[in-house]
């Protein structure tokens, strides 16, 4: 694994503000939202620490567009984001998995030139169990006249963000993000309660060491992805077998194979017909992060940051981490599609 070493104490605010000094054309907008984002990453990771011990455990009786029940900790998790954003004049409007519109910004706030699209809270089911969750969130421009967001501001391929990030909430607390100049990491110091730089410029081996996949859905794979999954295991010999490593939190899987290599795999099956992640507030953010390291990601067709979205909660299936293992996904996912075969291309994009 690629040693990343921090010598000196930056802090994430300073962090933002360097960043910034690279795009003279800058006006604090942005990174006054990435300050926000990082407060409310605080205040969540300290609902979470403590959720066994404050009756927030456990579901709610609601459920939510994705038709998934909503833990305590989902909603909690998306009302902290919202309040730490929705007044800050950075905002024209936003999107949560937890919501099923767009989410405006109150008559009484000033609205500002960018769009916020986020997971409040990945992992939900093992929050209970007390294993890793995160938050995974998405900024791009406003395109539309006029000051208040629209769906088309949201629908913008993953090539037009401007930031993307996400915090893991395990052994410790750390965020990481991208404004295009590169992935870097912080980690919180709960006793200074600030984000320090540990991770700065991470980049992610070419050829992966873990294998992040659910095996459970193997017989309801097509036979090109059963196939995918017997080359990372190194059945047909033509690959150095890769370790299984599968959390069932995306953003745990995602951060261990960012720095230490390694495939994260949800493709379509028979039962999610577009795979079960979700293209804008999860694959764009993280194939965002991912590229910025080295890496790739892919729909088993195209870039995911090609892709054009048609809806808000739209579902893709997803190959990402070291850049190898996502060519050899599209060699023998799009391969099959760029053959011209008649049947509808493993891994297909859903509207
Ligand atoms: P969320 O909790 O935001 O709905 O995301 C859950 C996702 C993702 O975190 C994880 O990789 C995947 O669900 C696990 O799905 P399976 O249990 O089907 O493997
Ligand atoms: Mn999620
Ligand atoms: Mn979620």
């Amino acid at each position: 694994m690629v040693k990343h070493t921090a010598t000196s104490v930056v802090t994430i605010e300073r962090f933002i503000i360097e960043q910034e000094k690279l795009h003279p054309e800058a006006t604090g907008e942005l990174s006054g939202l990435l300050y926000d984002l990082a407060l409310a990453a605080k205040m969540i990771a300290n609902k979470v620490r403590s959720a066994g011990l404050a009756d927030i455990l456990g579901a709610t009786d609601l459920e939510n567009v994705q038709g998934e029940t909503q833990q305590k900790l989902d909603v909690l998790a998306n009302e902290i984001i919202v309040k730490a954003v929705d007044h800050g004049g950075r905002l024209c409007a936003m999107a949560s998995e937890e919501e099923p519109d767009i989410i405006e910004i109150p008559e009484n706030f000033r609205c500002g030139k960018y769009c916020l699209l986020f997971d409040p809270l990945d992992g939900s089911s093992n929050i209970d169990v007390n294993v890793p969750v995160g938050t995974i969130f998405s900024v791009v421009r406003k395109i539309t006249r006029g000051s208040r967001g629209e769906m088309e501001d949201m629908l913008q391929p993953g090539r037009r963000q401007v930031a993307a990030g996400y915090v893991i909430y395990g052994s410790s607390t750390m965020l990481v993000y991208t404004t295009g100049q590169g992935a870097h990491g912080f980690t919180l110091d709960p006793s200074l309660g600030e984000f320090l730089l540990s991770h700065p410029n991470i980049r992610t081996p070419d050829v992966g060491r873990y294998l992040s996949v659910n095996d459970s859905y193997h017989s309801q794979w097509e036979p090109p992805v059963q196939n995918l999954m017997n080359y990372y295991r190194g059945q047909d010999g033509n690959r150095q077998p890769m370790n299984t490593r599968y959390v069932g939190s995306l953003v745990a899987d995602f951060h261990r194979n960012l720095l230490g290599g390694g495939l994260f795999a949800y493709p379509a099956n028979r039962r999610n017909k577009h795979g079960k992640l979700r293209l804008l507030y999860e694959a764009s953010p993280l194939s965002f992060i991912v590229e910025q390291a080295g890496g790739a990601a892919t729909d088993g067709i195209q870039r995911i940051l090609d892709v054009q979205p048609t809806e808000l909660h739209q579902r893709t299936p997803l190959f990402i981490g070291s850049k190898n293992d996502v060519d050899a996904a599209l060699a023998m996912l799009g391969a099959q599609h760029k053959s011209g075969d008649s049947l509808a291309p493993v891994g297909s994009v859903g509207a």
